[in-house]
């Protein structure tokens, strides 16, 4: 098989009414404990607790507990825990594509961020396409990254990325606030910045007429995770730097496309922004309401992104996924950085490659 190439360019075309969108349902949920090991519930939920204002990010980057993320992890995680739904209802999930939501934020985003990079593998198997990232490309990408000399004086990328975990140690609890000590409160500024633990949360969502399952880290929970199964009030934490200009501030709508995106699928509608100072001091706190940021771009009218283009953007391609990944093998999904074009083409001829645990095609064989 030719590569074949989906045109990012022109983005016109996806202007408009934007395609359908199936409200994210959480069908199954899966927790890292503090040492990392996959857990079938809801152990590592954590509660947002308003941080200290003021605090400086950078105390504790010597003794970050930093999780090696070098081993490829494929999608293993996520297929036991749609095994585990599928034990439970008894039926196969329904999904034309399912991914971890980082790869579908990597796809959507592909319209309006023309720097950015990716490469993923792709498969089919039993009428749904499974995609994962290309680890390999994503470890070189980030040593890259962090081998950046930074500018005299400024913090290093490895600084920039701790004061995430920083500031989510900052604001949140390891549970609701009426079941932790005031002390804990009051001291969250001395515990060891840690990022084993995580909650993963999985739903059914659709984009136009793919049905999809995705999985992806949640923050933590504003209340309390109902018991009943309707929708939990989702927190997304992020930091970025105050701005100081409006250089700055057309940064920021930059990145809150981003935020939009990753919150917007697996359904948060809350997302806290901790703006620091350049050197790292937290100032300030912002709540954001997930659904009404495109609009506030777009009334703001920088012309940065527009959500409806990214959600057709995003229909569209997924159709050319489904159509391009139809016979045995492994596919590269690809995007070169400033390329106009995604392309798609045949890595191996045969099989799932590591995409899929033999775990999960056993079970699957079998149901
Ligand atoms: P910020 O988003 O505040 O920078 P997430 O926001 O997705 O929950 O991720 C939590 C934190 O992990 C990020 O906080 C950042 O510190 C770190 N992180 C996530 N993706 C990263 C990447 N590609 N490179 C470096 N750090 C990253
Ligand atoms: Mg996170
Ligand atoms: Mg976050």
């Amino acid at each position: 098989m030719d590569a074949v190439m989906f045109n990012i360019q022109p983005i016109g075309r996806f202007a408009g009414q934007s395609a359908v969108i199936r409200r994210p349902k959480e069908i199954s949920c899966f927790s890292y404990d503090d040492k990392h090991q996959y857990r079938q519930d809801d152990s590592s939920i954590k509660y947002y607790y308003p941080p200290d204002l003021g605090t400086d990010l950078c105390k504790g980057f010597d003794t970050f507990q930093k999780l090696d993320d070098t081993a490829d992890d494929h999608l293993d995680s996520l297929l036991k825990s749609v095994m585990d739904f599928e034990k439970k209802s008894g039926n196969k999930v329904d999904a034309g594509v399912i991914t971890w939501r980082g790869m579908m934020t990597k796809l959507m985003s592909a319209i309006f961020s023309d720097r950015d990079s990716f490469e993923m593998n792709a498969t089919l198997f039993q009428e749904t396409i499974f995609i994962e990232e290309n680890h390999e490309y994503k470890r070189q990408s980030q040593a890259r990254q962090s081998a950046q000399v930074s500018q005299q004086g400024r913090p290093s990328q490895d600084m920039m990325s701790f004061w995430g975990y920083k500031f989510e140690t900052l604001a949140l609890l390891p549970a609701s606030w009426d079941e932790v000590s005031r002390d804990y409160i009051e001291n969250r500024d001395k515990e060891i910045v840690n990022n084993y633990a995580q909650y993963c949360s999985i739903v059914k969502t659709g984009i136009g007429n793919t049905p999809l399952v995705i999985g992806g880290e949640v923050d933590a929970v504003w209340d309390l995770k109902p018991e009943d199964g309707s929708p939990a009030n989702w927190v997304e934490l992020k930091t970025s730097a105050e701005f100081r200009n409006d250089w700055d501030m057309t940064t920021f709508e930059r990145k809150l496309m981003k935020f939009w995106i990753q919150s917007f699928l697996l359904g948060v509608p809350k997302i806290i922004v901790g703006f620091r100072s350049p050197d790292g001091i937290l100032k300030r706190i912002e709540e954001l309401d997930t659904a009404s940021i495109p609009g506030t771009v777009k009334r703001r009218g920088r012309g940065t992104w527009d959500g409806n283009m990214c959600i057709n953007f995003a229909s569209e391609l997924l159709e050319f996924i489904k159509a391009t990944v139809t016979e045995d093998g492994v596919y590269r999904i690809r995007r070169k950085g400033r390329s106009a074009t995604i392309e798609i083409f045949k890595i191996e001829e045969t099989g799932h490659g590591e995409i899929l645990s033999d775990e999960f095609i056993n079970w699957r064989i079998k149901l």
